[in-house]
């Protein structure tokens, strides 16, 4: 399997990025991103980027992937709906755009987050924008979607945050955190499964497009 990642940097990509190279049955994953990833790999090959709304120069090298998993994404906190908007369902949708029309048979996986909205016309902000880029992916043709919505994030395996108040508290909550991930899966999983299960659904399919963390925990 070829996978193109999104967001490789992030504390998802980098626990995703990590399966994907240890998965045997991976050939070699291609990194699209505005910053370096710092890895060195037989299988890693990384393409640096700067307008994440046009792909044009250098969309001809996406061909003859079998799986794209998106794990570009910001934080609403603080910001207008329009800027969360344009980082989140534009860059998005631009480049699963490119993707579809170059990859009819590619399975992508996209990471979303627990109480997206569906209807896209919530309350929440974030929640709707969300809930609307979702839908609009479900209707491109792709071989399938699937929209991964964990709640809480435990990073494994010296992936980190880069927030650096994140990453004091994921070290410092790190036993409670493991326990949640056993007591109350709906509400945590860690990078490590949702890089498993990315792989797992785009290798062998899963039965609905939405899959929530004590679905990804299963996997
Ligand atoms: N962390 C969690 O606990 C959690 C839980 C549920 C859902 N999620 C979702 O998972 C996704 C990833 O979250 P994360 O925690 O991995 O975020 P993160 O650590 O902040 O990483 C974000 C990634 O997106 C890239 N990125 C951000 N803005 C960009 C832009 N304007 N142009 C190009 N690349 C950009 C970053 O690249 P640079 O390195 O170049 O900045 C980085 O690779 C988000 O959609 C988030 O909502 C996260």
């Amino acid at each position: 399997m070829k996978v193109i990642l999104f967001g490789a940097t992030g504390m998802v990509g980098q626990g995703v990025l990590r399966e994907c190279l240890l998965d045997s049955e991976i050939e070699s994953v291609l990194a699209v991103g505005r910053s370096p990833t710092g890895q060195r790999h037989p299988k890693l090959r990384e393409i640096l980027h700067d307008n994440f709304l046009d792909y044009s120069a250098i969309g001809s090298q996406w061909a003859g992937y079998d799986a794209c998993f998106f794990c570009l994404g910001v934080s609403s906190v603080g910001m207008s709906e329009e800027r969360y908007r344009h980082l989140t369902h534009d860059i998005t949708l631009a480049a699963a755009t490119t993707l579809a029309r170059l990859n009819p048979q590619m399975v992508f996986v996209y990471v979303t987050g627990r109480g997206t909205d569906s209807t896209g016309q919530g309350r929440l902000m974030w929640a709707r924008v969300k809930g609307k880029t979702e839908n609009d992916l479900l209707k491109l043709p792709f071989k399938a979607a699937y929209m991964f919505r964990p709640a809480a994030i435990q990073p494994l395996h010296g992936v980190r945050s880069k927030t650096a108040w994140y990453q004091a508290i994921y070290v410092a909550a790190a036993p409670l955190l493991s326990l949640l991930n056993r007591v109350a899966p709906k509400y945590m999983t860690t990078t490590e499964q949702v890089g498993r299960a990315m792989i797992k659904v785009a290798k062998d399919g899963y039965p609905g497009a939405v899959l929530e963390s004590e679905d990804i925990n299963r996997l």
